[in-house]
């Protein structure tokens, strides 16, 4: 059988890039179109991405030509599948006229997310939430599904697993996030070296409501988002890539710091069990060395080749007696691999996987 042709929206920036660099030869995903803004249509690749990853630009690729992000344009290159790395303002009306036009897409944006018939998906996590796709098919003849902000998903595949196990009362979290997050044009250098930001715009917001939708249930044809209280403090920090995360819990049933370190590094879900192609064998990785993990470090982590960077790597599980049944732990997840391309690229994976695509 013949792989399935993509496009990338959004093909040029930091998420972008990553999408190019991960659907170099693919198993079951070919790119037909990259897409980037106004300026850069017409271009090759190569003249339109100033190119900031480690490994070569992929050569097929670096010679395609930039198409407009229209439904004409993509459908025209042969794409039935997108994934959207657009900035979200542009986001909102562009997936929503591809999904009108028969596309499937994938979305890193925010522009969706929250939508009351759109999953929200991080594929170890809320599988199950992909079933309300089929409702929007009828609607649009395409669909859209959304894969959460950077932040929040090393957070929520921490969390699935003691949810399940313990279940869970409150989350506190504080962040220390890289400078990809931001975009190639987000935070100058001369703001950020040799200092911290404490503010990013709306973040905070979006990890509370972002988590307790997919932490919650789909049922009857809703979701219904989960009861725990979420609080989040968020910080722009001069790391390249990899955000790093203190998590401060409190659990329904206790648990002692090494039940929740079994349970976290146990864990295991419907990615492993296919086999899919970007699943990382374990999507928790648990060290217990006193400092770890490290952005530097731990931020490829994650087996097979093709799911480096796929894993969350936790750290410094402890006990907090300032909370109830308190724990405490430290994350880190990379923000442009498991935070955006790579959890979108694992979407369309299980998509193909359940026979919707
Ligand atoms: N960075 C992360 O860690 C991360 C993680 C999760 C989600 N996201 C989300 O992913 C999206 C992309 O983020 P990013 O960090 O990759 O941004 P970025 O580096 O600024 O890249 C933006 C991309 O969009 C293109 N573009 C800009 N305006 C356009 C328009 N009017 N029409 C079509 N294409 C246009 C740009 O093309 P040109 O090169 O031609 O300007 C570029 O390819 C955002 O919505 C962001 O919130 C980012």
């Amino acid at each position: 059988m013949g792989k399935i042709k993509v496009g990338i929206l959004g093909s040029t920036g930091s998420v972008g890039q990553r999408y190019v660099n991960m659907l170099r030869d693919h198993p079951w995903f070919e790119v037909a179109a990259l897409s980037a803004s106004e300026a850069s249509v017409g271009k090759k690749y190569r003249e339109a991405a100033k190119w900031v990853l480690d490994k070569e630009m992929p050569e097929g690729m670096a010679e395609m030509r930039i198409v407009r992000a229209t439904p004409t344009e993509i459908k025209g290159a042969g794409a039935e599948l997108v994934f959207s790395a657009l900035p979200s303002e542009v986001a909102k009306r562009t997936e929503m006229d591809m999904a009108e036009a028969g596309l499937f897409v994938v979305a890193d944006t925010s522009a969706h997310r929250m939508d009351p018939d759109v999953p929200l998906v991080i594929p170890e996590v809320n599988f199950g939430h992909l079933d309300a796709i089929e409702a929007q098919r009828k609607k649009l003849g395409g669909f859209i599904v959304t894969g959460p902000n950077c932040t929040t998903i090393g957070l929520a595949v921490s969390l699935k697993p003691v949810q399940a196990e313990f279940g869970l009362r409150r989350v506190l979290v504080s962040t220390m996030q890289a400078l990809s997050g931001a975009g190639f044009f987000g935070v100058p250098s001369m703001a950020i070296i040799d200092n911290l930001i404490p503010y990013i715009k709306n973040e905070e917001e979006k990890v509370a409501s972002e988590l307790l939708k997919i932490l919650g249930s789909f049922r009857g044809g809703h979701f219904e988002n989960a009861s725990m209280k979420v609080g989040a403090s968020c910080h722009r920090v001069c790391v390249l890539d990899g955000h790093t995360e203190a998590v401060f819990l409190e659990t329904e049933k206790a648990a002692t710091p090494d039940e929740v370190a079994r349970c976290m590094a146990d864990f295991a879900s419907e990615p492993q069990r296919l086999r899919l192609p970007s699943a990382p064998e374990r999507p928790i990785i648990v060290r217990d060395e006193p400092d770890r993990p490290q952005p530097r470090l731990d931020r490829l982590s994650g087996a097979p080749e093709r799911a480096k960077g796929m894993a969350t790597v936790v750290g410094r599980i402890r006990r907090e007696s300032a909370l109830d049944n308190g724990i405490k732990y430290v994350l880190l997840s990379h923000n442009t691999i498991r935070g955006a391309a790579g959890n979108a690229i694992l979407i369309a994976e299980c998509l193909k996987a359940k026979g919707i695509i």
